[in-house]
């Protein structure tokens, strides 16, 4: 099949670009920055293109004669121009709109887990209003996706958490340390969206992606700090103490944490058993544990080799 992906040069997108260019797909990537993308270059029937994504019938030539198209493009926070709104909403429904216009059969959303327009922060609320109008519009076979946290090689949480652990000097203040997720290894995410691709029944459905536990990010934090060897003291902030460090951290450049994200965290990022079932039955997921993934590339690797064992996998 010809599928073209929009977002398909992070960490979710490098994943799902490898296994379907491994089982036989072509892939075309449309990317604001190819110069920035050169590990996708290197895999074969990859195709990585930049346009003007809003310019008149642009994306629609790009994707005109595709098979299916894939948006995963997202942003935790924002920077600049690029708003929640830019991204999650205004990028959706450009991607759904060209789409339709030029009768894709199938269309992948890339949603998050408790999205909605009445939800706590405004990164929910922005996935939410793209779902929403993406479902909205006709004559689309759309799927929508919405993970708890993520996990595999090169991801931003464990990742994140050990590179934080390893300059905290003996302790680290953890805000929203009960907050619940149930983390999804990212290739069983990647089984779900193309699992899902020839299954009718998943047409105008939204499923949510949890892994087989939940945890309290304390709990995760710890199991990190376990798996690198780190001494450092966790310190859990209750939910008082945390919106004012997370007000605070979230003026520095990089914010490990801002605001916005302590709102999303309000919620807990967990799915209901019929959830799970619903993952298996219909798409075939066989859902993976932390413990059977996290430890082949957290302990001692660098984000260049987690990407070289992303690599040598030619088939998971
Ligand atoms: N990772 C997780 O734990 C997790 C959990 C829940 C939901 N998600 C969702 O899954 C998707 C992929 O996440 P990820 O972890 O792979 O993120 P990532 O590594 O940060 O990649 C984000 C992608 O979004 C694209 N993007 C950002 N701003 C854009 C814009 N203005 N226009 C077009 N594309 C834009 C980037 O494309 P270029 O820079 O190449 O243009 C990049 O390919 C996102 O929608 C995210 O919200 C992720």
């Amino acid at each position: 099949m010809k599928i073209c992906v929009i977002g398909g040069t992070g960490f979710v997108g490098t994943h799902l670009i490898t296994e379907l260019v491994s089982q036989g797909h072509s892939v075309k990537v449309i990317t604001r920055r190819p110069e920035r993308h050169r590990h996708l270059k290197t895999l074969p029937n990859v195709k990585i293109v930049s346009i003007d994504f809003f310019g008149n019938k642009v994306l629609e030539r790009q994707i005109d004669t595709y098979d299916v198209v894939i948006n995963l493009a997202g942003i935790l926070n924002p920077s600049g121009k690029n708003t929640f709104e830019q991204v999650h909403e205004n990028v959706a429904i450009r991607v759904a709109e060209a789409t339709k216009a030029v009768d894709t059969p199938r269309l992948l959303h890339m949603s998050a887990l408790n999205a909605g327009e009445n939800a706590s922060s405004e990164y929910l609320r922005s996935k939410g209003r793209a779902q929403n109008k993406v479902f909205a519009l006709d004559g689309l076979h759309v799927t929508t996706f919405s993970p708890s946290v993520i996990f595999g090689a090169g991801d931003s949480f464990f990742n994140r958490f050990a590179q934080l652990l390893k300059i905290m000097p003996g302790f680290f203040p953890l805000t929203c340390a009960g907050a619940r997720f149930a983390p999804i290894y990212i290739g069983d995410v990647v089984d779900a969206f193309i699992n899902s691709i020839d299954k009718p029944q998943a047409y105008g459905k939204n499923y949510n992606l949890c892994g087989p536990e939940s945890f309290s990010l304390q709990e995760l934090v710890k199991y990190t700090a376990k798996q690198i060897n780190s001494d450092c003291i966790i310190v859990p902030l209750n939910r008082f103490l945390s919106k004012p460090l997370a007000m605070l951290m979230g003026l520095f450049p990089g914010a490990p944490i801002t605001l916005d994200n302590y709102r999303s965290m309000l919620v807990d990022s967990v799915c209901s058993d019929a959830d799970s079932s619903e993952l298996s039955v219909e798409l075939g997921v066989q859902l993976h544990s932390i413990e059977s993934v996290v430890p082949k590339y957290l302990a001692g690797k660098d984000f260049a080799g987690q990407m070289d064992y992303l690599r040598g996998k030619s088939k998971r």
